[in-house]
């Protein structure tokens, strides 16, 4: 359960900077491979529709579309190096905790949350904002690292009998994670906090908000291993997607 603590809004401060650096101005491996031309694709933005995102970052999404554009993110930091990168002038980047109620000043046709979902403490809030600022019919891309196979310290692999197993120590209890970007380095360490919902909360969530869920896809690692034990960790990776994207449609 959520633990009393404000300094939880880590995001804000020295972790965004961290982030900053982490992604850089292209994205990581897995933006550039996977992320960001899945969410392209599932977006499929026509020339009028305007897309909302929350948990913009630093603007990775943003900067591949010409299409109008909103961007809102709890770091400021992030937010002025999506500014300083991002020069059209149909795209605007504001400050802002989705967590909390959002004003904006129109609707749009489309929204997005790339892998910001689980970072946000409050997700049933910013599902409910995104509701409330997309149009009817309007649709939402979800994109989030796999929530049945991916939990922060509590997935790993294991072998055994030749294979490469994926292991779980929690899946249906929502849980909140302390996530280290430099374990070993106490000085330089930032912590943020990632929260693990069952696939059928976020379902809810979705639903409770006026959201239909119209498609999911779990998209796997395009990496292959090298030496001994390639064959059975290319296997496992063929097996357990990296992340799920879900296409909800707001209903009228
Ligand atoms: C893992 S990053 C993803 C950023 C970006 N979508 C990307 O793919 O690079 C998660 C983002 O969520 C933002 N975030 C966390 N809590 C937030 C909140 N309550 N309101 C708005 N943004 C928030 C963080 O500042 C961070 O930029």
């Amino acid at each position: 359960m959520y633990k009393k603590d404000s300094k939880k809004t880590a995001w804000s401060g020295e972790v965004g900077k961290w982030y900053k650096t982490l992604v850089g101005k292209e994205g990581s491996f897995y933006h550039q491979k996977i992320v960001i031309p899945g969410a392209l694709r599932l977006l499929n933005l026509k020339k009028e529709e305007k897309l909302l995102e929350f948990g913009c970052g630093q603007g990775i999404l943003g900067r591949q579309i010409v299409n109008e554009y909103m961007g809102l993110d709890l770091s400021p930091e992030l937010i002025t190096e999506a500014k300083n990168f991002d020069k059209n002038e149909k795209h605007y980047y504001w400050v802002g905790d989705v967590c909390q109620p959002v004003k904006l000043h129109k609707t749009y046709e489309k929204g997005a949350m790339i892998l910001s979902l689980q970072n946000f403490k409050k997700p049933y809030i910013a599902i409910k904002n995104m509701s409330m600022w997309l149009k009817d019919k309007g649709e939402l891309i979800l994109i989030i690292n796999h929530p049945a196979f991916r939990i922060p310290q509590h997935s790993d692999w294991i072998v055994k009998d030749g294979k490469q197993w994926r292991v779980e120590s929690i899946y249906m209890s929502h849980e909140e994670i302390e996530i280290k970007s430099s374990p070993f380095d106490r000085k330089n360490n930032q912590k943020s906090f990632s929260y693990h919902w069952s696939i059928s909360a976020i379902s809810e969530m979705l639903l409770d908000n006026g959201f239909i869920i119209s498609k999911i896809e779990e998209w796997l690692s395009p990496k292959k291993s090298e030496g001994k034990m390639a064959r059975i960790e290319d296997k496992a990776r063929q097996e357990f997607p990296l992340f799920m994207a879900v296409v909800a449609k707001k209903y009228e």
